[in-house]
């Protein structure tokens, strides 16, 4: 017994990892419907060993989908996903079209999985991709000893921006190997290659962009504390898939660096790598393509009451997306909600 699954945006970064993830975990899939705008219509994609034909997203993509997985912009989520609710899907949306509306519960399975029973609007929203890495590894800690404030600094990867993105990386590490110019940004503001640019997404009035206002949003209404202080500086840097987040935690209580690491290597969907004597510690590189949220460098910040500082990375496109997503239906298939 298996599922009619669609897959809009499947062409995309995130769209292609969530064929994967889905095979990867055996999700029951009884059909798969990839579908992508009209100029995508008809390449095809291979999932589990067949190749499915790719068809252009209209009003009747949904008819008898029981799970409607959504990532091809918050434009097109908000068009569509209530169409799909409509048809009878259960949609789980990756883009930010409504994380933050109250009748959306906002899901990172590990951190807040029932969250996922109450969807009014037949929607469930996947949070941001770093937003979700930091929540899994501050969960446990929080429901230790209460945070009092974050402050964050990520280092994302250009996966973070889609397929585009990959290829504007790529394109311009070619350009510099062969000693040409730097071939002109189209996705970043900037040329990436050998680079951080601190924008990610355009900027607020109040200075800060509209990433870093997701991560302090979604923070919040995953963790279930309105009024939590979070500072969030977020860096885009010449990676290609993993994003890595250097982290400063204050809590209410004290939390001793032993206690922190015994919660952490206990904890859902966290594995700690944490070993700086032997140069071990989470990298992008060795976290893309698997599943964890990776946590070490894990210190006390003496500069601050009951302060703690972490080094936490993930893969992006698989744990701040497909994964997270694919992992909530997991969660509705479990508890007969499908
Ligand atoms: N990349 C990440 O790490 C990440 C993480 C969390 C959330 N997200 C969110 O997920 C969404 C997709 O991200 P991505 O990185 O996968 O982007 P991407 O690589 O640019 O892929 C975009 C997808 O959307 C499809 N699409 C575009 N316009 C469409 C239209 N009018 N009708 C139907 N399909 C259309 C594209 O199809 P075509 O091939 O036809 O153009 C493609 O399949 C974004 O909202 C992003 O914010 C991304």
């Amino acid at each position: 017994m298996g599922y009619k699954v669609a897959v809009v945006g499947a062409t995309g970064a995130v769209g292609r990892e969530m064929l994967r993830v889905l095979e990867q975990r055996r999700f029951p899939v009884d059909e798969l419907v990839p579908l992508a705008s009209a100029r995508s219509a008809g390449q095809s994609l291979e999932f589990r060993g067949e190749r499915l034909t790719v068809r252009a997203l209209d009003r009747q993509s949904f008819t008898g989908v029981k799970v409607a997985l959504f990532s091809a912009g918050g434009p097109i989520s908000r068009d569509y996903a209530p169409t799909a609710a409509g048809a009878g899907a259960v949609v789980i949306d990756n883009t930010s079209a409504f994380r933050l509306d109250p009748q959306v519960p906002l899901v990172v399975p590990e951190v807040n999985a029932e969250a996922a029973r109450q969807r009014p609007k037949g929607i469930i929203a996947n949070p941001n991709c770093s937003t979700i890495q930091m929540v899994v590894a501050l969960a446990p800690l929080h429901r230790e000893a209460t945070l009092r404030r974050i402050v964050v600094a990520t280092y994302q990867a250009v996966a973070g921006a889609g397929q585009r993105a990959i290829e504007e990386l790529s394109q311009q590490a070619r350009a510099w190997a062969a000693g040409q110019p730097d071939p002109a940004p189209s996705v970043f503001p900037h040329p990436i290659l050998f680079d951080c640019v601190p924008q990610i997404g355009d900027f607020r009035p109040d200075g800060d962009t509209v990433e870093e206002r997701k991560m302090i949003d979604e923070t919040r209404k995953i963790l279930g504390e309105p009024t939590l202080r979070v500072s969030a500086t977020t860096v885009r840097v010449p990676v290609m898939v993993g994003h890595s987040e250097a982290i400063n935690l204050e809590f209410e209580r004290p939390l001793s660096v032993a206690r922190a690491r015994e919660l952490l290597s206990t904890a859902p969907g966290v594995v700690l790598v944490d070993d700086p004597a032997q140069r071990r510690y989470p990298l992008a590189r060795q976290a893309a393509g698997t599943d964890p949220v990776y946590v070490g460098r894990v210190r006390l910040d003496a500069s601050v009451e009951h302060g703690l500082n972490l080094w936490v990375v993930a893969d992006n496109l698989r744990k701040g997306a497909a994964l997270n997503a694919v992992q909530i239906a997991e969660y509705l298939a479990q508890h007969g909600e499908l």
